[in-house]
């Protein structure tokens, strides 16, 4: 029998009776909300990508405190005396402490080592990833800067501390070392390469202990967690538990399991009802032109992994083998930049400025252009308005640990209706297979399925994502929360007894 629906309520519930006397801290590099000064006006923004999206409202319905570099400019003028601030600002529920960290130590550790080095050496986009001994010293001094705020924060009482992502892998084994006590788990947001890729970085022996300082860690699916167990096992010798998926480094256990992260299904699907997201579909159908056209959408943060070029590729051989939906079909790829400062991504916008170029100039005729282009920031609204238009939703990517803008595409259609085009390459594709699932490599077939869900009947549209929507609903982000939060709390306490060899 399957698990009735998680709500927040039943997490909230969960969460009081697990926690104890325990304090929830979050880490993580990027914060939920970011005070940008505006033309001398404080502006809060949410930022893109799966972490925020996933992490807020975990933490709305539990509270405690989310540690987080303070990256925007009216950051330092939000926060009280000790660097904490009340979150969301319209109701809070949660304190936000904020670490400042220097220009130079941002460079290093977050455009260097994080998003130069693991970045591309996590993702298989055949980007190379760069690794400079400077950025990594100041990647271990900024996980230090980090810890040290943290047990500030802890202040020696009982605490589940719940790291986040890539930036702070050494962070959970210098807690440790500073306290035992401290409960610790990790959500690794992006994929573990396999042992040949990862044996490329030159500290990942340091790496690799520094994440077994974890009670828990967290991948997406459980290919990654393997290629981890086989990385810890080649790498430093670390007895592997296959069976229990635990892995022994010094003696202390790891649990290490799959947790498929998700939305909040009932959030989505309700804001896309709502009389805001149909007036602004009304306002986007005329200002775009959009009437009477099938519409297509990528949404993405403009990042190498996502197979953009791939994508745009693959339209412009659409037009070409079926020229009858010249005129007739629009894609829309919504877009926010991202990580600018590195090289990588400036050739990546450059690269998707030529290819768009290529093909609106090829196929566009009088005012109908088959790509637009929306390279800034859109509104969560406009968002929302754009995916109910949108008759196909394509997800590309070359490598993506989940892709959470396919579970948004299949939860705001409460409509029942609509096509998601999904990579083989994410791990949402383990979860939705009644998507078009085609390989971003195969320009052809990519062409190919983009006229599928052009044509595909509404009966057949309707089927798949009824199946989807329920997929997306009963594993939503309270279910990955829950199970996430019951093995810290519970299978962490068991698992530190003392053990016996084997
Ligand atoms: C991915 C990562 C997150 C990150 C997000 C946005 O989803 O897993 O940790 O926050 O991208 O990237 P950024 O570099 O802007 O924080």
């Amino acid at each position: 029998m399957s698990e009735p629906t998680w709500t927040s309520e039943k997490l909230r519930r969960l969460v009081h009776r697990e926690i104890g006397d325990y304090r929830l801290i979050v880490v993580s590099n990027r914060q939920p909300y970011i005070h940008e000064l505006i033309e001398g006006k404080m502006h809060i923004a949410s930022p893109a990508g799966g972490l925020t999206t996933a992490i807020d409202p975990l933490m709305q319905e539990c509270g405690g405190t989310w540690v987080a570099y303070g990256g925007g400019e009216g950051d330092l003028y939000a926060v009280d005396e000790k660097n904490r601030i009340q979150v969301p600002s319209d109701d809070p529920s949660y304190t936000l402490r904020l670490v400042w960290l220097t220009q130079q130590e941002q460079q290093g550790y977050y455009n260097g080592f994080s998003n130069e080095g693991l970045w591309p050496l996590c993702h298989n986009a055949f980007i190379e990833p760069t690794f400079q001994t400077s950025d990594w010293h100041t990647y271990k001094s900024v996980n230090s800067v980090f810890a040290k705020q943290v047990l500030d924060e802890v202040d020696g009482r009982p605490a589940a501390v719940f790291t986040q992502d890539y930036h702070l892998a050494l962070l959970p084994r210098m807690l440790r070392q500073a306290d035992p006590t401290i409960i610790t788990g990790q959500f690794w947001h992006i994929p573990w390469p396999t042992y040949e890729i990862f044996r490329i970085c030159p500290w990942g022996d340091q790496l690799l202990d520094g994440l077994l300082g974890n009670d828990l860690l967290g991948f997406h699916i459980g290919d990654h967690c393997n290629n981890f167990m086989e990385a810890a096992a080649r790498v430093l010798g670390a007895r592997v538990h296959d069976e229990y998926n635990v892995v022994y480094q010094n003696e202390e256990p790891t649990l290490v399991r799959p947790f498929p992260i998700s939305v909040d299904f009932e959030h989505v699907s309700q804001e896309s009802q709502s009389q805001e997201v149909t007036d602004e579909m009304g306002r986007v159908m005329e200002e775009m032109d959009l009437g009477g056209k099938v519409v297509g959408l990528g949404i993405d943060r403009i990042d190498y992994t996502k197979g953009i070029p791939h994508r745009i590729r693959a339209i412009g051989r659409f037009f070409e083998v079926y020229p009858d939906y010249i005129g007739k079909v629009v894609f829309v790829q919504a877009g926010v930049m991202s990580r600018t400062k590195i090289d990588a991504y400036q050739h990546l916008s450059a690269e998707i400025d030529e290819e768009l170029k290529a093909v609106n100039d090829r196929f566009g005729t009088g005012n109908w252009l088959p790509i637009i282009y929306l390279p800034d920031n859109l509104s969560a609204v406009t968002l929302a308005a754009l995916r109910r238009i949108a008759r196909f939703c394509v997800v590309s990517s070359l490598h993506d640990g989940m892709n959470l803008v396919a579970k948004e595409y299949v939860a705001s259609r409460f409509d029942e209706d609509g096509v998601l085009i999904l990579s083989p390459f994410t791990g949402a594709a383990s979860e939705l297979t009644d998507a078009l699932i085609v390989n971003p490599y195969a320009t052809d077939d990519f062409a190919d399925a983009i006229r599928d869900a052009v044509i595909m009947p509404h009966k057949e549209r309707r089927e798949r994502m009824v199946r989807m929507r329920n997929v997306v609903e009963e594993n939503n982000i309270f279910k990955w929360a829950a199970r996430l939060f019951v093995d810290m709390m519970q299978g962490t306490r068991r698992a530190r007894r003392p053990i016996r060899s084997f």
